[in-house]
C-alpha cells in the first residue's frame, strides 16, 4: 500500500497539537490519568479518519467481504461522494479564472460567466439530492454499516454521472425521443411473434444489460401479460438506480435532474446547459417484473419448468461483449430446450478489449451458422438512428445507427 501524503501530514499535525495539549495539561494535572487518556483518544480518532485505516479494515478485518458486496459498497460511496466530487470539479473552473488577467476576469464576470459557474454549483446540489437518496435507500435496504462504507474503493464520478443521466433518458419525457425507436421495434416484434394470452402466460422475458430498466418495465406492462420479466444488470450503480425507481411506492417522490451540467463544452447557452427535468419514482412495481443484479452469463431463470418460451431482449447491449461468442453461448444456454426468441436493437460500438468485432453482416452469418432463424431484419440495415444520452439542444450530438433483428432458436437437442 502507498502511504498517502495527506494521511502523513494530517497525522503529523494532529500528533503535534495533541502533544502540546498533553504537555500543557500535565502541568495542570500532574497526577491525573486524564492527559494521557485525552492524548490516546485523540490519536485513535485521528487514525480512524485516515485512508490507511480504511485500507487496514479492508485488508485484515473484512477479509471475507465478497466482490459483489464490495461493488455494492463502492457504488453507495460513489453516490455519496457525487456532490463533493462534482463541486470539486466545478471549483477548478473558478480556479481557472484566477489564471487570466484581471481585465479579462472583469469581462468574463460582466458577461455572466461567474454567475454561470455559481448556478452550476446549485444544479450539482440538486442532482446530489437524488444521488444521496439512492445511497440512503441502499444503505437501509442492504444493511450496509459505516465500517463497510469506510472500506469503499475510490471510483471516479463518471459512472455516477452516467447513471444520473440515465434517469433523464429512461424515466422522464426528455428520453422519449431516444426510447421511441427501441420501443417501436421491440414491442412490434413481440406482438408479432408471441401475441396470444396463453403463450405469454408460458413466456419468460429476459433483458440483459437492462440499465435503469425502462424497457423491461414497458415489457412487463404489455397486455396480454408475460408471466415474468427479468432485468439483469451487473453494474451496481445502474441496478441500484433501477431499484430506486420502485422504492417509494407509498408516496411517489420527485427529483430535479440537470443532466447536461457535467461539461461546459458544446453548449449554446447557459440556459440549455442548466435545464432540468423532473423524475418521479414509480407508484407501483409491475407484479411480473423482477430486477436482478448480476452477470447475465451466469443467470439462471427462476421457475424454468413453467415456461415454453424464453424471449431475450438486448438493447444497446451486445457491443459490451468482450467475446461475442460468449454472449451467443449464454443466450443459447438460457433458451436451453425451450423455444427462443432474440430481439436485438443497438449499435456496434465495441467497448472494453473486444476479442472479435463483427459487423452486422458477420453477425447475420453467425446466427445462421449457429441455427438461428431470422424472422425480421429491417432494411436498409442499420438505417434507423437514435441518440444515447445526447443533448438534443447541444452543439455536439451523438447518434447511432441501430442494428436490429428478431430471430428464433430451437435447440437441436430438443
Ligand atoms: C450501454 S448500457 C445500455 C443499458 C440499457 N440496455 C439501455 O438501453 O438503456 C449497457 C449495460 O449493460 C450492462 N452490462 C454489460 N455487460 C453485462 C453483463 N455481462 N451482464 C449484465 N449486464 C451487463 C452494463 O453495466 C450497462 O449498464
Amino acid at each position: 500500500m502507498d502511504i498517502d501524503q495527506s494521511d502523513t501530514n494530517f497525522l503529523l499535525t494532529r500528533f503535534s497539537v495533541l502533544i502540546i495539549i498533553y504537555a500543557f495539561s500535565l502541568q495542570i494535572l500532574p497526577n491525573s490519568k486524564l492527559p494521557i487518556a485525552v492524548f490516546l483518544l485523540g490519536m485513535s480518532s485521528s487514525l480512524y479518519k485516515t485512508k490507511a485505516f480504511s485500507w487496514i479494515v479492508k485488508k485484515f478485518i473484512q477479509k471475507d467481504i465478497n466482490s459483489d458486496r464490495q461493488d455494492l459498497i463502492n457504488a453507495v460511496q460513489s453516490f455519496q461522494m457525487y456532490k463533493d466530487r462534482a463541486l470539486g470539479w466545478n471549483k477548478r473552473k473558478y480556479g481557472n479564472l484566477k489564471r487570466i488577467s484581471y481585465d479579462d476576469y472583469i469581462q468574463a464576470k460582466k458577461i455572466g460567466y461567474y454567475d454561470h459557474l455559481t448556478k452550476t454549483d446549485k444544479a450539482i446540489e440538486s442532482n446530489a439530492q437524488l444521488a444521496n437518496a439512492i445511497a440512503k435507500q441502499t444503505i437501509q435496504n442492504y444493511g450496509i454499516t459505516d465500517l463497510e462504507i469506510r472500506s469503499a474503493v475510490y471510483k471516479d464520478n463518471s459512472r455516477v454521472i452516467e447513471s444520473l443521466c440515465h434517469f433523464a433518458r429512461d424515466w422522464t419525457s426528455m428520453g422519449d425521443v431516444e426510447l421511441k425507436p427501441l420501443f417501436d421495434y421491440i414491442l412490434n416484434n413481440l406482438n408479432k411473434t408471441i401475441p396470444g394470452k396463453e403463450e405469454r402466460s408460458k413466456t419468460v422475458v429476459l433483458v440483459p444489460g437492462s440499465g435503469l430498466g425502462r424497457i423491461a418495465h414497458e415489457l412487463s406492462l404489455l397486455t396480454p401479460k408475460f408471466d415474468a420479466v427479468h432485468t439483469i444488470e451487473f453494474s451496481y450503480l445502474m441496478h441500484l438506480c433501477n431499484e430506486f425507481v420502485y422504492s417509494k411506492t407509498q408516496s411517489s417522490e420527485s427529483y430535479k435532474i440537470h443532466p447536461f451540467i457535467h461539461t461546459y463544452s458544446h453548449h449554446v447557452s447557459e440556459e440549455n446547459q442548466l435545464r432540468s427535468v423532473e423524475f418521479k419514482t414509480q407508484p407501483t412495481k409491475p407484479q411480473n417484473l423482477t430486477t436482478n443484479y448480476g452477470d447475465f452469463r451466469k443467470f439462471q431463470i427462476p421457475n424454468l419448468d413453467k415456461y415454453d418460451n424464453v424471449v431475450i431482449v438486448t438493447a444497446f447491449f451486445i457491443d459490451t461483449a468482450q467475446n461475442l461468442f460468449e454472449y451467443f453461448d449464454s443466450i443459447e444456454r438460457l433458451i436451453g430446450e425451450k423455444s427462443g426468441t432474440w430481439i436485438n436493437i443497438g449499435p456496434l460500438k465495441y467497448g472494453t478489449a473486444p476479442k472479435v468485432e463483427f459487423s452486422l453482416e458477420e453477425l447475420r452469418k453467425l446466427r445462421k451458422l449457429r441455427g438461428w432463424k431470422d424472422l425480421d431484419e429491417p432494411k436498409p440495415y442499420g438505417s434507423e438512428i437514435s441518440g444515447y444520452l445526447t443533448d438534443t439542444k447541444g452543439l455536439w450530438q451523438g447518434y447511432y445507427g441501430l442494428g436490429r433483428w428478431t430471430s428464433s432458436f430451437t435447440s437441436k437437442k430438443k
